[in-house]
C-alpha cells in the first residue's frame, strides 16, 4: 500500500542529546529520526536551555529576531538551528525564560513562571512555522509543557488560515504532571476568557494545561495500550479520566520503542565488555566491574539488583524504604541504586552504602554512563512503580539480559512476560499490590529462583534478550494516528 509522507513538527521540552530528565527525552530524540527514515519531513523544536552551548552543539542562528504575540504583549526571541542526525532541530532562544540552570526547577522548587515559560514556547513554535515557511500537516506535542499547542492551533484567530489543514496530536507521557497553575497567567497566555471553563482550561479556579490539550487535540496518545485504558478510568488518571474518556474514539496507546543504537550490549561503548545472546560471557565481567565501581563485594554468585530511576513516588522507591534493610539482613543479595529527586529519598538511599558496606551501593545523581554500566552488570532491575505509562528502563534491561522485577501496571504489563515457575518461561517477575510486603515477597521469590532454579534464570535472560521493541513498529502506528488526526481536523474546521 502506498504510504503518504507528511510534514511533521515535533514540539517537546526535551530530546536526547540536547536535554533530558527522563524517558520523554529519549523518546523525542529517537522517534523523529525514525519518522524521517520513513520518508516524512520531520522537524523538532526545543527551548534553548542555558546548558546548550552554541559551540558544543554546533548551533547556528536561523531567525533573529522573531516576534511572538502573547495574549497581552509581544515578546522578541531568537531561533537557533542544530541537528539530530538528519532531523533539523530548532531552538527557541529567550534568555529570560530559559537562560537558567534546570529545565523545570532549580533542584528544590519548580520555577514559579513555568506556565509563562512553556506557554510562550508553545506559541513560539507556531510562529516559527510561519517564519521559516514550514506548513506542517501534523504538530505532535508532548506532555503539559507543550500542551497549549493544540489549543492555540484552534483558538488563535490570526493563525487560523495558515494552519487550516494542520492537525495536532498530543502525547501524554506522564499524567502525574498536568501543568496546573494560578490563573493570573491566563491573560498572558491569551486563551480567551470564554474558554476558561470547566471542560477546557479551568480547574478549581486554576488553569490546567493538560485538560486544554485533551479538549482541543485532534488525537491523544499515551505510551502503552494498558496505560491508555488506565487514564480513562478513575484509578490511573490522576483526576482527568472523565475528560479523556469523552475523547475515547481519539485515544490511542502506542508502546515506546528502544533506541538500540544507544542501548545494546553488543555495541555499547560505555560498558566494560560487550556481549550478546550468542557471546554472553562478557556479562560476567560487566557484573564484576559494577561491583567494583560501587564498592560491593566482588562475587559472581550473589544476585545483584539495580534500581535506575528518578526518586519520585511514581517510581515506588518509597515502598522499598521500610523493607530494604530486612531484605539485606535475611537474603544473600546486593543492591545498586542510581537516581536523584525527592530529597528524603536521596538522603535515605544515599546513606545505605555506609551502613551496609559491600551489600548496597548508591550514586545520588544521574549519569548516562552509570545507567549503562548498571544495566550491563546487574542480574535484575527493580521497578516497583505506582504507575508507569511505558517505562524504558525495563525495555533496555531485557536487551542487557537483566531480568526486570516490575509491578503489574501500564507499560510494565505490556512489555514484561510473567515468569512461569513450571517451565521457566517468561521475561520477568511481576507483582500486583503497591505495598512494601509485595516488594519484599517478590524479591524473596527472585532470590530463591536465582539460587534454586538457575536454569530458569538463564532461560529468562535469553528470552528477554530475544525480544525487540522496535521504533519502526511504533512509528508505523503513529502514522495511522496522524491519518486519524487529519480526518478529525477536517470535521473540526
Ligand atoms: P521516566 O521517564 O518516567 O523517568 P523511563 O523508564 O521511561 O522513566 O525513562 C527513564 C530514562 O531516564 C532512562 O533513559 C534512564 O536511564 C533515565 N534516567 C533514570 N533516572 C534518571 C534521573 N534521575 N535523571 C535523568 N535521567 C534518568
Ligand atoms: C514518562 C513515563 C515513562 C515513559 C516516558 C517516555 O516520563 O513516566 O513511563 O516511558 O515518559 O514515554
Amino acid at each position: 500500500m502506498q504510504r503518504t509522507t507528511r510534514n511533521i513538527l515535533f514540539v517537546s521540552s526535551e530530546a536526547v542529546p540536547f536535554a533530558k530528565t527522563g524517558g520523554l527525552g529519549d523518546v523525542c530524540g529517537a522517534l523523529p529520526k525514525i519518522l524521517k527514515k520513513l520518508g516524512h519531513d520531520v522537524r523538532l523544536v526545543l527551548p534553548r536551555y542555558w546548558s546548550m552551548s552554541h559551540k558544543a552543539h554546533d548551533l547556528e542562528w536561523e531567525v533573529s529576531p522573531m516576534e511572538v504575540q502573547m495574549g497581552n504583549c509581544i515578546l522578541w526571541c531568537g531561533v537557533l538551528k542544530g541537528w539530530i542526525e538528519d532531523v533539523p532541530v530548532y531552538f527557541i532562544e529567550y534568555e529570560k525564560f530559559f537562560g537558567r540552570a534546570g529545565l523545570y526547577d532549580d533542584g528544590y522548587h519548580e520555577f514559579s513562571d513555568n506556565a509563562a515559560r512553556f506557554g510562550f514556547f508553545s506559541r513560539a513554535c507556531l510562529q516559527l512555522c510561519r517564519s521559516i515557511d514550514f506548513k506542517p500537516d501534523i504538530i505532535h506535542a508532548h506532555d503539559w509543557q507543550t500542551a497549549l499547542v493544540a489549543p492555540y492551533l484552534k483558538i488563535w484567530g490570526s493563525d487560523r488560515e495558515y494552519f487550516r489543514n494542520t492537525a495536532s496530536v498530543f502525547t501524554i507521557h506522564n499524567i502525574g504532571y498536568q501543568g496546573k497553575f494560578p490563573a493570573d497567567v491566563y491573560d498572558f497566555l491569551g486563551l480567551g476568557l470564554e474558554n476558561f471553563t470547566e471542560s477546557k482550561f479551568e480547574c478549581h479556579g486554576r488553569i490546567h494545561f493538560m485538560k486544554g490539550a485533551v479538549f482541543y487535540a485532534d488525537a491523544i496518545t499515551t505510551v502503552s495500550p494498558t496505560h491508555a485504558e488506565e487514564i480513562m478510568t478513575g484509578i490511573g488518571s490522576n483526576g482527568v479520566a472523565q475528560y479523556i474518556e469523552r475523547r475515547r474514539k481519539d485515544v490511542f496507546g502506542i508502546i515506546n520503542g528502544a533506541d538500540y543504537d544507544h542501548w545494546d550490549p553488543d555495541n555499547d561503548p560505555l560498558i566494560s565488555q560487550q556481549y550478546s545472546l550468542v557471546h554472553f560471557s562478557g556479562k560476567a565481567f560487566c557484573k564484576e566491574t559494577l561491583q567494583r565501581e560501587f564498592n560491593l563485594t566482588v562475587d559472581p554468585g550473589i544476585p545483584l539488583i539495580a534500581l535506575i530511576s528518578r526518586m519520585s513516588y511514581q517510581k515506588g522507591k518509597h515502598l522499598l524504604i521500610p523493607i530494604i534493610e530486612d531484605i539485606v539482613h535475611h537474603m544473600r543479595v546486593q543492591f545498586v541504586i542510581l537516581g536523584k529527586g525527592e530529597k528524603h529519598m536521596e538522603d535515605y538511599f544515599g546513606g545505605l552504602p555506609a551502613r551496609f558496606p559491600g551489600r548496597i551501593g548508591a550514586w545520588i545523581g544521574y549519569t548516562e554512563r552509570k545507567a549503562h554500566v548498571m544495566q550491563a552488570g546487574a542480574d535484575f532491575l527493580l521497578m516497583p512503580s505506582l504507575y508507569e505509562p511505558c517505562g524504558l528502563n525495563q525495555i533496555y534491561a531485557l536487551r542487557y539480559g537483566t531480568i526486570p522485577i516490575v509491578r503489574d501496571t501500564g507499560g510494565l504489563r505490556d512489555t514484561v512476560i510473567q515468569y512461569n515457575e513450571q517451565d521457566g518461561s517468561g521475561t520477568g517477575f511481576m507483582f500486583h499490590n503497591p505495598t512494601p510486603s509485595a516488594v519484599y515477597n517478590t524479591v524473596g521469590w527472585v532470590v530463591s529462583t536465582y539460587y534454586d532454579r538457575s536454569p530458569h534464570i538463564d532461560a529468562m535472560r535469553k528470552q528477554g534478550m530475544g525480544e525487540s521493541f522496535s521504533w519502526v513498529d511504533s512509528a508505523l502506528r503513529y502514522e495511522k494516528v496522524y491519518t486519524h488526526a487529519l480526518a478529525r481536523r477536517k470535521v473540526w474546521a
